[in-house]
């Protein structure tokens, strides 16, 4: 168990998934991130019940994970829109390549490849006025031999671990997320607040990230760096983040509003392919 040095041991939540979940099956796959969520197929449209039931889900375990589905782009584009219209990559040079349908990219990495996409810990495009609600990959491929796990983090846990006097501190502080850094000229640059609160299950979190995360607006550049320091650091800990295991025709579909992820390039030079969308955020994040 992780105690904070100032703080109250961090506790996983009780739920009683029996009598939450009806019509589909969800193991927690974390203690404080993650769901598999099975009984469900992919490539039918699915009932009112479960797509209520998939949408609390998401809140609640901030990335859900699904197997053994061969899903084609439509029906990625089909389930992807039950949470809201889909959106567009903000960066203007990205890794992750468009494809014929404007709504999905690929996500294919092989002998060629010299870089992966998203191998710091990071939200997805946090540097646009209105970052991306959620993202979803689908990879049909994996390396042979096991490798191209995806890890995940809660910046809720990782925010009620910090102490009362760090979680005064930063409130009320903004940050600037600069897309440039990542993306190029003329990738957009915002201004976030660092402690927001989810417009959904009203939780805080941090949102500051080692990819697109410039500065703190209010702090000379020494104490910034200091403080962004020990964040990206406290956000990417063990105690609340998770590794998944991709197998072919897995999905996972989390939250940027309070999951950070970043992918593992340790299969060079085995292949790793798939497809993602991205469902588009109608709003800045609010200040918590
Ligand atoms: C990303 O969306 O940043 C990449 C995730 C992955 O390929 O595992």
């Amino acid at each position: 168990m992780f105690t904070s040095t100032v703080g109250a041991p961090i506790h996983a939540d009780k739920v009683d998934l029996n009598k939450d979940y009806r019509s589909i099956k969800v193991s927690p796959y974390s203690p404080h991130i993650g769901a598999v969520i099975t009984d469900i197929d992919l490539t039918k449209e699915l009932s009112q019940t479960q797509i209520e039931e998939v949408k609390r889900a998401f809140i609640q375990f901030q990335v859900l994970f699904f197997r053994d589905q061969k899903i084609n782009f439509d029906d990625q584009i089909r389930f992807a829109s039950h949470f809201g219209s889909l959106g567009q990559h903000v960066g203007v040079n990205t890794i992750s390549k468009g494809t014929d349908n404007p709504l999905v990219r690929k996500f294919h990495y092989d002998e060629n490849s010299i870089r992966i996409s998203g191998e710091n810990w990071h939200s997805d495009q946090s540097c646009a006025p209105f970052p991306p609600l959620g993202s979803m990959l689908y990879n049909h491929t994996l390396p042979p031999n096991s490798g191209g796990d995806t890890m995940f983090a809660s910046t809720y846990a990782a925010y009620e671990a910090l102490s009362d006097r760090m979680k005064s501190f930063l409130k009320g502080l903004t940050a600037t997320h600069d897309g440039t850094r990542v993306f190029g000229p003329g990738t957009p640059i915002s201004t976030h607040p660092i402690i927001v609160r989810h417009p959904e299950s009203q939780r805080l979190g941090i949102y500051v990230n080692w990819d697109f995360t410039s500065h703190i607006n209010e702090l000379p550049k020494n104490e910034s760096d200091a403080i962004l320091k020990f964040l990206y650091r406290h956000i990417g800990r063990d105690e609340w983040s998770c590794r998944f295991r991709w197998e072919e025709n897995s999905i996972a579909f989390w939250d940027n509003r309070c999951a950070q992820h970043k992918a593992i390039w340790d299969y060079w030079p085995n292949v790793r392919s798939g497809f993602r969308v991205q469902i588009e955020g109608s709003m800045s994040p609010i200040p918590g």
